[in-house]
């Protein structure tokens, strides 16, 4: 089971390329892509450094302290499977951007 949670307009966010949320407790980075959005857990499984501070390249972002990549469709990393982040799905509803997490 799932829940959609409303994070605000869009036009709210301040990306850099991606924005932090914290939605349900969870903080997630939210970006901005040509056909939507897509969100990750924004904590750096490495060692924590912010996701949506990195570098965005071939639909990836690149962490901005020791550059490993996340696949944001997937959350593959670049280093092994035991480091992929959550990617989430960003709807938009009204104006609203609402992310979808995991009940619970
Ligand atoms: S903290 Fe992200 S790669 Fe090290």
């Amino acid at each position: 089971m799932s829940r959609w949670i409303d994070i605000g307009p869009a036009a709210d966010l301040h990306f850099h390329p991606g924005a932090p949320v914290l939605a349900g407790g969870r903080w997630l980075a939210v970006f901005p892509l040509g056909d939507g959005w897509r969100a990750i857990d924004n904590a750096c499984p490495h060692a924590g450094a912010p996701l949506c501070d990195g570098t965005l390249r071939d639909g990836k972002v690149v962490c901005a302290m020791h550059c490993w990549e996340f696949d944001l469709a997937t959350g593959a990393c670049d280093v092994g499977p035991q480091w992929n982040v959550p990617v989430h799905a960003v709807r938009e509803i009204d104006g609203h951007l609402e992310v979808e997490l995991p009940d619970g």
